[in-house]
């Protein structure tokens, strides 16, 4: 569907809207279970400030972070999502749409550019953020599709390269290979000319093996932790084996990344694997430790390029509208999105 901009808007003008203006956004006031503490409301929309862009959202993406942030789990975390309530009233990161206005000073983008990327409050009709945090929407991807590589894609990314450093040729292990990061793990690593095995689900071993997994695992039959065969990169997204456990599946100069996991509690969640792996990268040369990275424009242009070639193609999930942001937060919660799960708003791009 052909987006029509609402406001005509030269470059370096700033969009400053009308005072008063609306939009529609989820809004969290406190931390909690999804159902109870987000709600759809009339806020003021934003305004742009220097350097910075006025971008119409058409869709969102939700990753576990969002879960994190709007649970306030794990509480060991809290002062850093804000104390004692969010920082950000309005939650989501990760988003694709058009721009709509552009600050003085911006260079790159202009009104009408669709786009995709990140920011805060993402769970809305609209938002402002630097120009740097967009880059231009691959035309072979919907809005939909855009919205879903944020901050998964980068993470895989920036995993597989900067601190597997796979090699061609190399056998890498995905653990966790259907979910939002492992999807896009899984074809970065084919990209990056590795021999893949995926490990997911029955039901999901297809699509992982569609999206070019040489080899595929089904937890529910094989534990590839007891086999034979070995990875020169291992990245963990699941940690339901012990780190030891794991590690015993790599090469003699294998190494494994342990991208989060659920062993934490309610104190700890998903930081529990984290910091374990830190203290033993500090002994084992094997595992490597925390990579705490952010999204970064020259990362999504390297992802955009990847996308652009055909060796990417995000997986959706699923699509909730603005509304049911809280349903899409609960499913992701749970542990087995197949992909990304991605929010509608103002009508994305269904084509
Ligand atoms: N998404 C991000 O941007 C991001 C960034 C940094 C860190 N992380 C961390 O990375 C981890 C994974 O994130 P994600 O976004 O990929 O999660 P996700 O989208 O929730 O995916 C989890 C996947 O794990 C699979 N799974 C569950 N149990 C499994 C098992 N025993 N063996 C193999 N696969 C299993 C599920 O598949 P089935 O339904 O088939 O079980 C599901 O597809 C989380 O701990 C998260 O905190 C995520």
């Amino acid at each position: 569907m052909a987006i029509t901009p609402t406001a005509t808007v030269e470059p370096g003008q700033i969009g400053v809207p009308a005072p008063g203006a609306l939009m529609k956004a989820i809004v969290q006031k406190t931390y909690g279970e999804p159902e109870a503490v987000l709600e759809l409301q009339d806020v003021a929309k934003p305004v742009i400030k220097d350097g910075e862009v006025l971008v119409r959202v058409h869709a969102a993406s939700v990753h576990v972070g969002d879960w994190m942030l709007v649970t306030g789990v794990p509480l060991i975390a809290r002062p850093a999502y804000g104390l004692p309530k969010p920082k950000s009233s309005i939650p989501g990161s990760d988003l694709a749409g058009t721009v709509e206005a552009i600050g003085n000073g911006v260079t790159q983008l202009r009104s009408g550019d669709e786009v995709f990327g990140w920011c805060t409050a993402a769970f809305a009709e609209y938002v402002s953020a630097p120009e740097d945090h967009f880059v231009r929407k691959p035309a072979n991807l919907t809005f939909e599709q855009a919205a879903a590589i944020g901050v998964s894609a980068s993470t895989a990314l920036q995993l597989l390269r900067d601190q597997g450093e796979v090699q061609s040729g190399q056998k890498v292990l995905i653990n966790g290979a259907s979910g939002g990061v492992g999807t896009f793990a899984v074809q970065i690593a084919k990209a990056f000319g590795a021999e893949v095995t995926g490990v997911c689900s029955t039901k999901n071993v297809e699509m992982v093996r569609s999206i070019g997994a040489d080899h595929v695992i089904d937890y529910m039959r094989e534990d590839f932790a007891q086999s034979s065969q070995r990875y020169d990169f291992i990245l963990d997204n699941v940690a339901n084996h012990s780190l030891s456990d794991t590690r015993n599946a790599l090469t003699p100069t294998g190494k494994l990344q342990s991208n989060n996991g659920t062993s934490g509690g309610r104190w700890f969640g998903t930081l529990g694997t984290v910091i374990k792996s830190a203290a033993v990268s500090k002994f084992s040369r094997h595992q490597l430790g925390p990579a705490i990275k952010f999204q970064n424009r020259a990362d999504l242009l390297i992802l955009q390029g990847l996308i652009e070639s055909g060796k990417v193609t995000p997986v959706i999930d699923g699509t909730y509208p603005l509304s049911a942001v809280p349903q899409a937060i609960r499913h992701v919660g749970d542990g087995h999105a197949r992909g990304t799960v991605v929010i509608t708003i103002n009508g994305a791009d269904h084509a």
